[in-house]
């Protein structure tokens, strides 16, 4: 081998890599366009942009500290690169009883207001990117069979025999097993405080986990998690180009 050909050799195993890694997705995501509604199949113009709720940014920086990505994915990958879509509710809910199908694939703007769009490194855990919407749909499955059983109507349930989103989150992140025996999703019990309980106690307390006299109350950051976890959503309406289930829409 040769001086020339040896530096050839060098500079390409640089160079390629370099192009393919760097150079070509940075040229193609700084391109990307914002998606548009159009007058005639959504009925409305103008930019896309979804609405996020919950402690996004605080909540993001947490999830990722505490390595949640390692096993949780927050990705529908495009069609091409992986069939997400047919999995049943991972990129949205095939059969939603209010919204219809809501499966599509995951874009820039999901992510947006995140300091680092966690798309995760493996599926051990179930995919979170619609968790927020899968537990509404939950609650309302969990409402509907508790008042059949009692043999009432929904709205006549009280606030106390509603299911609880909120405390279902924290229950799962103070203790995964509580619900799923099996678990292998980590319990985060440092997010919480064990506390003396005084009057009525208080109204965040997890219930049926702490002895008799104390309370185990949500600290802060369970709140900013649990807040973010239920504002994961890839429920909102998306203009046409995005939707998964716009053919079957127009061949209605
Ligand atoms: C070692 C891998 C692993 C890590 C790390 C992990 N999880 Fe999990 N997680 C799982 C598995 C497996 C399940 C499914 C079993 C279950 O429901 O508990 C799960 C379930 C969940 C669920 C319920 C999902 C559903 O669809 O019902 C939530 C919410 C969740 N994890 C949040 C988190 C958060 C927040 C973190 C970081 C603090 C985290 N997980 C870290 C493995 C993991």
């Amino acid at each position: 081998m040769t001086v020339k050909t040896f530096f050839i050799g060098l500079i390409a195993s640089f160079a390629l890599p370099w192009l393919a890694v760097v150079a070509v997705p940075y040229a193609t995501m700084r391109a990307v366009e914002i998606p548009q509604y159009d007058l005639a199949k959504d009925g409305k113009e103008g930019a896309y942009s979804p609405v996020k709720s919950g402690f996004v940014e605080h909540g993001s920086s947490i999830y990722g500290a505490e390595g949640c990505a390692q096993c949780h994915s927050q990705l529908a990958r495009p069609t091409y690169a992986g069939n997400d879509l047919g999995r049943p509710d991972l990129a949205g809910i095939a059969k939603d009883p209010e919204l219809g199908d809501t499966r599509r694939e995951s874009q820039l703007w999901d992510y947006a207001g995140e300091p680092y769009a966690w798309i995760g490194e493996t599926r051990m855990g179930p995919d979170l990117s619609n968790y927020g919407r899968r537990m509404d749909v939950r609650a309302a499955y969990e409402n509907k069979a508790l008042a059949d059983e009692l043999g009432i109507k929904v709205d006549q349930l009280t606030q106390d025999q509603k299911f609880d989103v909120q405390k279902a989150v924290y229950l799962h992140l103070y203790d995964p097993r509580s619900e799923n025996v099996n678990s292998i999703c980590p319990s985060n019990k440092c997010f919480f405080e064990t506390k003396t309980v005084y009057g009525q106690g208080a109204r965040n307390a997890l219930p049926g986990v702490s002895e008799v006299g104390k309370q185990v109350i949500p600290s802060s950051k369970a709140e900013t998690l649990a807040s973010y976890l239920l504002g994961l959503r890839r429920d909102g309406a998306v203009p046409n180009s995005m939707d998964f289930a716009r053919n079957k829409k127009s061949s209605k």
